[in-house]
């Protein structure tokens, strides 16, 4: 029998599913079934606490978990809602979660835990620059890596792009909404992601979000002088993300006796990305 690895929990808050699963944290794999509860609605904060305390209850997790909101998250504060209820704006999702479930809990963007995983166990580990994950969902959700260090709460997908919100045009949502074929979908992510990298001159693409099951139907119609690779955590990549960022921020908390450890005092490496610091850089000259 193999040993068991170290194993923590996340929960992956979206606009129309609420998901949670124990992780395996050294292979970034699910350990077991996910739960998967529909987004209430309206999906106020105490709709949704009420449904997130149903899912750690599931599992009879006991212990410190990760939780993605999709909206800007600072010092475990929400700070925008642009899919869910506006209800969330201002509050402290890190409290209102640890009040229901009795557990310490580290909340972050759902972009950035995604990233998190990638760069981590998927399709962006091991690349080096400056890797941008973009997830195609409800909304677009966007995570800056460069050489394992995060850059949170990137809000790309609210780009102004021909006059209009990038997303309501250019998310897996919006093709759905609008019954747009593949190619002309494809043109509306060509003009934003040509957006994004001549502002940001990204080494990598990684597109996350459930529409990239089928990257094969989409990625070769994009015209980007970027390398665009699909995710491989698909979406699963939420979960993971907050457990990693969750058991090192409860390392952290160990190693400090600060018991007010946020994402923003862990980075990635300490989730477990080999960091290369600027001091350390292998390049010549
Ligand atoms: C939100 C982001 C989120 C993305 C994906 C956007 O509308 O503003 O914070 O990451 O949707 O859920």
């Amino acid at each position: 029998m193999s040993p068991v690895g170290r194993q923590g929990f996340g929960v992956d808050i979206g606009g129309s599913g609420i998901k949670g699963a124990v992780v395996d944290l050294d292979e970034g794999t699910l350990v077991g079934d996910r739960f998967k509860v529909a987004t209430p609605q309206p999906s106020t904060p105490e709709a949704i606490s009420a449904v997130v305390a149903s899912v750690v209850d599931h599992f009879g997790w006991d212990g410190p978990f990760g939780a993605t909101f999709p909206g800007a998250v600072t010092s475990g504060v929400v700070r925008t809602a642009a899919n869910v209820d506006p209800g969330w704006v201002g509050a402290d999702i890190e409290d209102l979660f640890t009040k229901v479930t009795g557990q310490a809990v580290i909340a972050l963007n759902d972009a950035d835990a995604a990233g998190v995983a990638e760069v981590t166990f998927g399709a962006a580990k091991g690349r080096d620059g400056l890797v941008v994950i973009s997830t195609l969902g409800t909304g677009i959700g966007t995570a800056l890596i460069h050489r394992g260090v995060l850059v949170p709460n990137c809000e790309l997908g609210h780009l102004e792009i021909d006059g209009r919100d990038a997303e309501t045009k250019a998310s897996a949502a919006a093709r759905e909404r609008e019954g747009m074929s593949w190619e002309r979908w494809a043109r509306h992510l060509d003009r934003y992601y040509q957006t994004v990298e001549n502002l940001l001159w990204p080494d990598l693409f990684v597109i996350g979000g459930g529409v990239s099951r089928k990257a094969d139907k989409f990625l070769p119609l994009l015209h980007l002088r970027t390398p665009v690779v699909a995710a491989t955590l698909r979406n699963e990549a939420g979960i993971v993300g907050a457990a990693l960022l969750a058991a090192a921020a409860a390392q952290t908390e160990a190693a400090t006796g600060r018991a007010d450890t946020t994402v923003d005092d862990v980075g990635v490496d300490d989730a477990g990305v080999d960091d290369v610091g600027v001091d350390e850089d292998p390049r010549p000259g």
